[in-house]
Order: C-alpha cells, then structure tokens, then sequence
C-alpha cells in the first residue's frame, strides 16, 4: 500500500516534468524563428511621410499632396486642434474630387453637393460612404501622413 502511493506520487511528478517540458517547447521553437514579430511587420508596412509643414497647415487650412501615388488633402477640426486628418479627396458617390471649405469646415464635392466632415464622414448630400481616411500626426513643425 505505501508503495502504491509512492508509485503515484512518482508518475504524478513525471508527468508535471512532461507537462513543464511540453509547455516549454513553443517557447523553444518561438525563440528559434527568424522571421520577424507581427508588432514588426506592422511598423514596417509603411512610413509617415512628410506632406507639409504646420505653418503652410495653418496659414493655407488645408495641405495637398500625393504620397505613393494616393492624392491627400490634409486638415485640421477646430475641434481637435492639436490633430491633422488625411482624407482621399475622391468622393465616394461618383468620383469627383471634393475641396475643403475652410469657413464650414466641410469637404464639399462641386459635382451633387456632398458633404463631409473633416474626418472624412459624409455630412450631406449624395454619397454613400465616407472618404478614405488615412494616418497623420503632427511632429514639430511637420505635417505626416501614412498611406
Ligand atoms: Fe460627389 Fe456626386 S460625385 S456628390
């Protein structure tokens, strides 16, 4: 009987060793790999690119430009002073290209009279969806986007 229970305890004690052992593999095997972490390939999809400067963003209220073949309008809400917004500049209903009315902060498409706040949500009018947003902040006095 005493043996009995040493014999259990024994196999319980390996398999705890075979547990710790088999925990550890992908560790292992995850310390082995060479290609590089998700956080990586994410950081290296793609670069902020400068568009402009903030002092161009302020004294014009919009900035244009196009990054890696995407045309971009650049502004900033009122709301949100210390934030720039990147939109495409096609309007979702038929494609015209939508210009930035400083007074109304509003993007207004010439073509059906689409409207959109300066995150790129449509306001008004026609379209269906919003506008294309893309990334940007401010760095010191420049004005970066990501496409
Ligand atoms: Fe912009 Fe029709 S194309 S509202």
């Amino acid at each position: 009987m005493a043996n009995s229970g040493k014999m259990k305890r024994r196999d319980v004690t390996n398999l705890l060793g075979l547990g710790l052992l088999a925990g550890s593999l992908p560790i292992a095997i995850a310390a082995c790999r060479s290609d590089p972490a998700p956080e990586a390939q994410s950081e290296a999809s793609g670069e902020f690119t400068t568009l402009g400067s903030m002092a161009d963003l302020i004294a014009q209220g919009s900035l244009t430009g196009t990054v890696s073949g995407q045309d971009l309008i650049v502004v900033r809400d009122s709301s949100l002073p210390d934030a720039a917004l990147a939109v495409s500049p096609v309007c979702t209903h038929a494609g015209c290209t939508v210009d930035w009315d400083r007074g109304q902060e509003l993007f207004i498409c010439p073509c059906h009279g689409g409207r959109f706040n300066p995150d790129g949500t449509v306001s008004g009018g026609p379209p269906p969806n919003p506008l294309t947003t893309f990334e940007a902040k401010i760095e010191g006095d420049q004005v970066m986007v990501r496409v």
